[in-house]
């Protein structure tokens, strides 16, 4: 499919699905060389968006490792809280332990500040990071990205997990969204 539409939204095909298993086979190696004398790494994938690239990716892994999903979700506390993050499925010890965030995309890099927050209040040996996707124009935080699929402008994009209002998730392609129409 060249085009899709959802809801009232065009897109149009931008990274076909060669293209992305050959952008995670290069990715794959990386973290495959980088991991060979952890003992047993753990990979956090992000949901819902990573699900695509986490199953792929970990299908690449030559050694012992752990995979777990996680999900943040805004702290339905107090108002004064708005924006505190809560980790929801965290399921496994990561004290003293390598971990890998899996990321579809980052962007601002705001979701990503605030995972690594409250990891590190769980004393993992390493935190590392793997994304699919960077919009390096729009990240603008410190931590450092160890591993990146594919850098790719600002547009905005769906498909291979990404979505959008929650649609497109399941488009082995990925389309970048169509300016208006004047
Ligand atoms: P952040 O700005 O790095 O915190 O990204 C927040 C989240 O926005 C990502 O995890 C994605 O779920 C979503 N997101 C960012 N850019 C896009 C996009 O181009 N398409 C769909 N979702 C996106
Ligand atoms: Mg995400």
């Amino acid at each position: 499919m060249k085009r899709v539409k959802l809801y009232d939204k065009e897109f149009t095909i931008s990274i076909r699905h060669d293209q992305i298993q050959t952008a995670i086979g290069t990715v794959a190696q990386q973290i495959r060389e980088d991991m060979k004398e952890e003992n047993i790494p753990v990979f956090l994938s992000v949901l819902n968006g990573a699900f695509m690239f986490t199953s792929d990716l970990l299908k690449q892994m030559d050694f012992n490792c752990e995979v777990s999903f996680v999900k943040l979700s805004s702290y339905s506390g107090t108002s004064s809280t708005g924006n505190v993050k809560e980790l929801l499925g965290l399921n496994t010890d990561i004290g003293g332990r390598t971990v890998i965030i899996v990321e579809d995309i980052v962007d601002t890099g705001h979701t990503l500040v605030e995972l690594f927050k409250i990891l590190q209040q769980y004393n993992p040996k390493q935190i590392k990071v793997a994304t699919f996707l960077l919009k390096p124009d729009a990240y603008d935080k410190d931590i450092p990205i160890d591993y990146v699929g594919l850098r790719i402008p600002n547009d905005f994009i769906v498909g291979y997990g990404l979505d959008y209002n929650e649609i497109g998730r399941n488009l082995r392609n990925i389309y970048k969204i169509c300016p208006p129409e004047k």
